[in-house]
């Protein structure tokens, strides 16, 4: 993101220009700058309630326009919902509403007044800092190569004013937020950026770059994975003109005499993904730009932990590779032979991410011995048919890392549904020449295929498998904080599920 649209938090006192948002609950009562702005101007508030469908629903809202004896553009009255069910995820929400609301209408700043709710169990620090987070996580837009849109066009919201009675307690609130959001935004520019732009070697740089935030990063590249004979993730780079590189980011926030043994992350980056030799229609294959979600969820995660000193050690790992045909692309029906000695038939040259993860989850339980290990990929065409883009498919092999993650979900608003893996998937990948295949039966349970394909790679580690592809893209957008275009899938979700259970 280029200009990122400021956040300030203040006193409430009524702007003289721009657009100010107040908080209407459920039953239609009015917050305490709602009220004032209600007898400043005359009862234009009251009216407003009284006149249309808006009463205060959560989610919803309605927009003043010049309101009569006020100085500002507009007052938008936002409804706070039930005082009772005000939650994190409610404001997030509201947060990101607002700010579509303000683009909408043009203005360049914008007022958010926090008042306190009878009723609620948060109080306005904590709600503004819940605010802030989803407007700047709905601010976010991708422009970069444009050259000729004009202004209005442009999203015109510049600055947004977050008012409460104790600014300086949400300002303290919103400080882990802040580095979430920049977490998140790291996440969608990587996503975004075309595959011309971003490859393996250019993500490297962009992760080289996170030293300067307190975190180690090691490259590996193609020599280095050839000694250690990661055969099935060179196998699938081995069509392509760039090279393959599987980066590692440590970052030890973990205090003396906290558990120092580290939580690991895991990311697909498959930087461009035509199939391979299996090569793919040519119809919508420029989405396949976006087969690197997982490393870039990785990337911005670790960012994050660093960004707001997560008092954890955490090890992130991405392979990063393209999946090119050419005439040294490797063949349907080629053994490729993994760094854990197993060796793998190559049916279908499309199956890629699977291969690039089996040596990456592989080395990163020899190296680190973590206590868990998530990945994330965009693996599946076959989970976006189970489940849409409302969640993600999770499969795992531990009950408690799966149920810590659902909850991080809802929490998030990231959310995860659990799918199944089995002994008779399992067998589904048996290969008659090797000792698996890279795909199961076909249509037939794909995502499952290749959730219990990674399974053989990670040496029974507690380990849960994250299924984005359906949401690492956004073709419409359902959630307010969360734009058209990159999502920053995982950032949110892994930092919640760090932030709950794993910082000492
Ligand atoms: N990157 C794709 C999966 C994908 C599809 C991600 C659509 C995002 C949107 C993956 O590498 C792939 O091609 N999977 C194949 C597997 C099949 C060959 C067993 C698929 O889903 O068709
Ligand atoms: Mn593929
Ligand atoms: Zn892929």
């Amino acid at each position: 993101m280029d200009n990122p649209m400021k956040i300030a938090f203040s006193e409430i006192s009524t702007p003289a220009t721009g657009v100010i948002a107040v908080g209407v609950t459920e039953d239609g009562t009015l917050g305490a700058t709602a009220q004032a702005l209600d007898e400043e101007s005359g009862g234009a508030l009251t009216r407003a309630l009284g006149a249309g469908r808006f009463k205060g629903k959560q989610g919803t809202s309605t927009t003043l326009v010049a309101p009569h004896g006020l100085a500002v553009d507009a007052v938008i009255l936002m409804g706070l919902g039930q005082p009772g069910k005000i939650d994190g995820r409610g404001l997030r929400g509201l947060g990101g509403s607002v700010v579509r609301k303000m683009n909408a209408a043009g203005a360049k700043t914008g007022a958010i007044a926090v008042d306190a709710v009878d009723g609620a169990s948060v109080a306005p620090p904590a709600m503004a800092a819940d605010i802030a987070l989803g407007a700047r996580l709905g601010s976010y837009s991708f422009d970069k190569y444009h050259t000729k849109k004009k202004d209005e066009d442009k999203k015109s919201l510049g600055e947004l004013t977050v008012m409460l009675g104790e600014p300086a307690a949400a300002e303290d609130a919103f400080e882990a937020n802040a580095s979430l959001a920049d977490g998140v935004f790291a996440a969608r520019d990587l996503v975004s950026e075309p595959s011309n732009v971003k490859y393996p070697k250019t993500i490297t740089e962009d992760i080289e770059a996170l030293t300067e935030e307190g975190i180690e990063v090691e490259l590996l590249d193609r020599d280095k994975m050839a000694s250690l004979g990661m055969g099935s993730l060179l196998g699938v780079a081995q069509g392509s003109e760039h090279e393959p590189y599987l980066a590692v980011m440590r970052w030890k926030g973990a205090p003396e005499g906290a558990d120092q043994q580290p939580v690991a992350f895991i990311g697909k980056g498959v930087t461009f993904d035509t199939g391979g030799i299996s090569i793919k229609p040519s119809q919508g294959m420029e989405e396949m730009k976006y087969d690197m979600a997982g490393s870039a969820a990785v990337v911005g995660l670790m960012k994050c932990l660093a960004g707001r000193k997560a008092r954890v050690n955490a090890i992130g790992m991405v392979g990063l590779v393209e999946n090119m045909p050419d005439g040294k692309a490797q063949r349907p029906g080629d053994v490729v032979t993994s760094m854990s000695g197993q060796t793998i038939e190559v049916i279908n040259t499309d199956a890629e991410g699977r291969l690039v993860l089996a040596d990456v989850l592989w080395y990163a339980q020899a190296t680190y011995k973590p206590r868990f290990m998530v990945d994330l990929a965009t693996l599946t065409g076959a989970i976006i048919v189970s489940l849409g883009t409302y969640k993600a498919g999770l499969f795992s092999n531990d009950d408690e890392l799966s149920e810590r993650l659902i909850a991080a979900g809802k929490e998030s608003g990231e959310e995860l549904w659990r799918m199944p893996l089995g002994e008779r998937y399992n067998k589904d990948i048996n290969s008659a020449i090797a000792d698996m295949k890279n795909v199961g039966k076909g249509r037939e349970a794909g995502s499952v295929a290749g959730a219990v394909f990674l399974e053989r790679f990670v040496n029974g580690v507690p380990w849960a498998h994250l299924d984005i592809a359906g949401m690492a893209w956004m073709k419409g957008s359902h959630d307010p904080t969360v734009p058209k275009g990159a999502s920053g899938f995982g950032v949110r979700l892994l930092d919640q599920l760090v932030r709950a259970h794993y910082e000492a």
